[in-house]
C-alpha cells in the first residue's frame, strides 16, 4: 500500500516519525474520516462529501494553530491521487492526519511544525452489527471549553477510547456520551439520532459533539428529499429508554440501529421502519444511485 507522507506518496513501510514527536507524546494533531463507496458498475468508486471532510480538516487545523499543504481543492487531489495510487476498486476508508512532528520536550502548537498524512484501508462495516446495544458511559464527554469538541483533534479520543474500553467491558457494543450538564451529547464515534412519534431528534454540536457530517447530510436527506419532519434540540437521558426508534450515524458507522440502551429495548428491539427506510436511501445516494445528490460524491476513475 502507498500512503502519502509530508509531501511524497511512500510505501507504507516508509511512512515513519521519531517516538520523540509531539504528535504521539501529547496527541498534537487533527484528522479526518472519508469513505468511498464502490458503484454500481464494481469499477468506479465514489468519495463521499470529500470537499466537506476537507474544510472540516482546515477548520481543525485553524483552530489548533496547524497547516495542511494546500488549499481545499488540493488536499481533496492528494487523497484522490492516494486512493488511485492504491488502486481502489472497492469501499474504502481513508485517514488523513495532521500532525506536530517536532520533537522537543513539552507541548506546543506551531503550525510549522506540521505534517499530513494520508492512508488508505478497505472497509465494510465499522459496526459489525444489524443492530446494536448501547450503555450510557461513565466517561462524560470532553466540554468543548477543555478540547474543542465541535472539531476533531487526535488527543481527544482517549475520551472516546475509555468509553469504548469500558461500555466492551460491561457487555455493550457502543458508548454513548453525556455533556457534564448531563444531556446526551454523542457516541464515541457516531451522532445519534432518535425518532419517536414519527418525528427525528438530534442534539447540536454545541452539546460538544463533532460537526459531523453525516449528521447534517442525513437531516438534508430526511427534511428536503424524504420529507420527514426534523428537530434539532438538546436531549435528555430517559429520552433514550422511551424512544421508538434510535440510530447512530457517523462516515464509519454509516447508519447504525440501535437495539437497546442500558438494556432497555428502543421500540420492541426490531429496527424501525424509518431507521431502514433511512438507511436504503443513504445506501442509494452514496454509491450514486440518486443524481440530485450526485454533487456530494467526487469520483475516483475518469
Ligand atoms: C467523535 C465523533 N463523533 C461523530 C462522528 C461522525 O462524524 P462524521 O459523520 O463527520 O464522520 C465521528 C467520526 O468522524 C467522531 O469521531
Amino acid at each position: 500500500m502507498v500512503t502519502y507522507f509530508n509531501g511524497d506518496f511512500v510505501d507504507d513501510d516508509d511512512a515513519t516519525i521519531s517516538v520523540r514527536s509531539r504528535g504521539l507524546n501529547y496527541g498534537l494533531g487533527c484528522f479526518g474520516g472519508v469513505r468511498g463507496y464502490l458503484a454500481d458498475d464494481g469499477e468506479q468508486v465514489f468519495v463521499f462529501r470529500l470537499e466537506d471532510h476537507v474544510a472540516r480538516l482546515q477548520t481543525s487545523a485553524k483552530v489548533l494553530f496547524m497547516r495542511l499543504p494546500g488549499d481545499r481543492r488540493q488536499v481533496s487531489e492528494i487523497i484522490l491521487e492516494l486512493i488511485r495510487r492504491n488502486e481502489v476498486h472497492y469501499d474504502v476508508y481513508v485517514r488523513p492526519l495532521l500532525f506536530s512532528n517536532s520533537n522537543r520536550l513539552a507541548p506546543l502548537l506551531r503550525e510549522e511544525d506540521s505534517c499530513f498524512t494520508a492512508f488508505t484501508m478497505p472497509l465494510q462495516r465499522y459496526l459489525d452489527k444489524d443492530s446494536i446495544d448501547v450503555c450510557i458511559s461513565s466517561w462524560r464527554r470532553v466540554a468543548d471549553n477543555a478540547i474543542p469538541a465541535r472539531t476533531k483533534p487526535t488527543g481527544i479520543y482517549l475520551n472516546s477510547a475509555l468509553a469504548r474500553r469500558e461500555a466492551h467491558d460491561n457487555g455493550f457494543d457502543e458508548a454513548i456520551f453525556l455533556t457534564e450538564r448531563g444531556q446526551v451529547s454523542e457516541g464515541s464515534a457516531e451522532h445519534i439520532f432518535i425518532i419517536k412519534r414519527g418525528v427525528l431528534y438530534s442534539p447540536p454540536s454545541t452539546e460538544d459533539n463533532l460537526d459531523g457530517i453525516t449528521r447534517r447530510s442525513l437531516i438534508t436527506l430526511l427534511t428536503e428529499d424524504l420529507g420527514l419532519p426534523f428537530v434539532e434540540r438538546p436531549i435528555g437521558r430517559s429520552e433514550l429508554y422511551t424512544t421508538d426508534e434510535m440510530f447512530l450515524c457517523g462516515t464509519g458507522a454509516e447508519i447504525t440501529p440501535v437495539r437497546s440502551v442500558d438494556r432497555r429495548l428502543v421500540g420492541d428491539g426490531s429496527i424501525g421502519e424509518i431507521t431502514k427506510r433511512l438507511q436504503a436511501y443513504f445506501g442509494d445516494v452514496v454509491r450514486g444511485r440518486v443524481e440530485r445528490r450526485r454533487e456530494w460524491l467526487s469520483p475516483v476513475w475518469g
